[in-house]
């Protein structure tokens, strides 16, 4: 069957890079003839029939902006496994607005309901992966990744003059979920003097002792970078109070851990610590030149597996090159920082 009209969603949490994934797609599609139209707010849009028609000249010039034109929620049409009420209406919205097919730009939520779409009721898709997070599988990298490392990293700078001036431990909490790749890059960036990542149980005895040992050594202020995932040991979990809801994808919210490192410094240590949680600053802003550009090369590509029917399949990063992978094979497998990456850094936290 000829491809006439094509949807497009972003859902999830938004990140920079989205924008020019859009923009590299609708004008591939419009090379060849290929009409667009963008789903508003993730499966949203998709369950309602709420979209916008998208064109060159409507997406030309969104390569440097931040965010997505097309807005994101977590609305996930397959929240009750048993009704599949939602699903139904998602296939039925599509038929009414005339889609051959379906690009879906998100995270393992995002594009594990495409996967499902395509597997159970055979619909046309194709996923792109994005996530802050960089924590997707079977691609080497996810746009958003970098313009987010870079602004935990310009944060931390600012940080850094006031902790010396005080002669205070800055404790910094990232994003990226379960797991360390934001806080691990960043922290490595800026020469963090110790980082916690969901990867490794944190040691508190070697943080402090290693905190202890630069500070006998005449070091006036420290710099730690806490991932919004760490693994506390089961003593330190208890100190973990905070309420934390529960989205449609059954994700809890995270965001707090900082604050509970910062009070067990400070209390060890007796020295005194602030703690800053980043939080939806790294999703923010104007995507990187690395970001802009990995994410018009997905967009292109994504579209090019749409007009070559290669359904069921997700654009990914491999090397230099942009490749298409099974979105099967892509979600439910979270891709954490290896032991080896980890090993090389250890250099500096022995
Ligand atoms: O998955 C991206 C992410 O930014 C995570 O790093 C973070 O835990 C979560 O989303 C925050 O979600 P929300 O925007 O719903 O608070």
């Amino acid at each position: 069957m000829d491809i006439k009209r094509v949807g497009m969603l972003t859902g999830g949490g938004d990140c920079p890079g989205l924008n020019p994934v859009i923009r590299g797609a609708v004008q591939t599609l419009h090379n060849q003839g290929v009409e667009v139209y963008g789903l508003m707010e993730g499966w949203r849009g998709a369950l309602e029939g709420d979209y916008t028609v998208l064109t060159p000249e409507n997406t030309s010039h969104i390569v440097s902006l931040g965010g997505t034109i097309l807005g994101s929620s977590r609305t996930n049409p397959f929240k009750h496994e048993e009704d599949e009420g939602p699903v139904d209406q998602v296939i039925e919205t599509m038929s009414n607005l005339g889609l051959d097919a379906l690009i879906a730009i998100g995270g393992d939520d995002t594009l594990g309901v495409a996967n499902k779409l395509h597997q159970r009721r055979g619909f046309k898709t194709v996923g792109v992966p994005k996530t802050i997070d960089n924590d997707l599988s079977c691609t080497d990298v996810t746009f958003g990744f970098d313009t987010s490392v870079n602004t935990v990293v310009e944060s931390v700078e600012k940080l850094r003059t006031t902790a010396e001036s005080h002669r205070r431990v800055m404790v910094v909490e990232t994003m990226g979920r379960h797991a360390g790749w934001i806080a691990y890059y960043s922290g490595v960036a800026v020469g963090a003097d110790y980082i916690l990542i969901p990867e490794r149980e944190a040691d508190f005895d070697h943080l402090c002792k290693t905190l202890q040992e630069k500070r006998d050594n005449g070091q006036k202020y420290a710099i730690v970078v806490v991932s919004e995932g760490a693994k506390l040991s089961s003593t330190e979990s208890a100190y973990i109070t905070k309420h934390h809801e529960v989205d449609d994808f059954g994700h809890i919210a995270l965001g707090g851990l900082g604050d509970i490192v910062a009070e067990i410094i400070e209390k060890r240590l007796d020295w005194e610590t602030r703690s800053v949680i980043l939080g939806h600053l790294q999703r923010g802003g104007s995507p990187s030149a690395f970001d802009r550009i990995l994410g018009t090369r997905m967009g292109i590509h994504a579209a090019r597996l749409v007009l070559d029917g290669q359904w069921g399949k997700m654009v990914a990063a491999k090397g230099n090159e942009i490749v298409g992978v099974s979105m099967a094979e892509a979600v439910g497998t979270m891709r954490t920082v290896s032991d080896n990456i980890i090993n090389e850094i250890g250099e500096f936290y022995q």
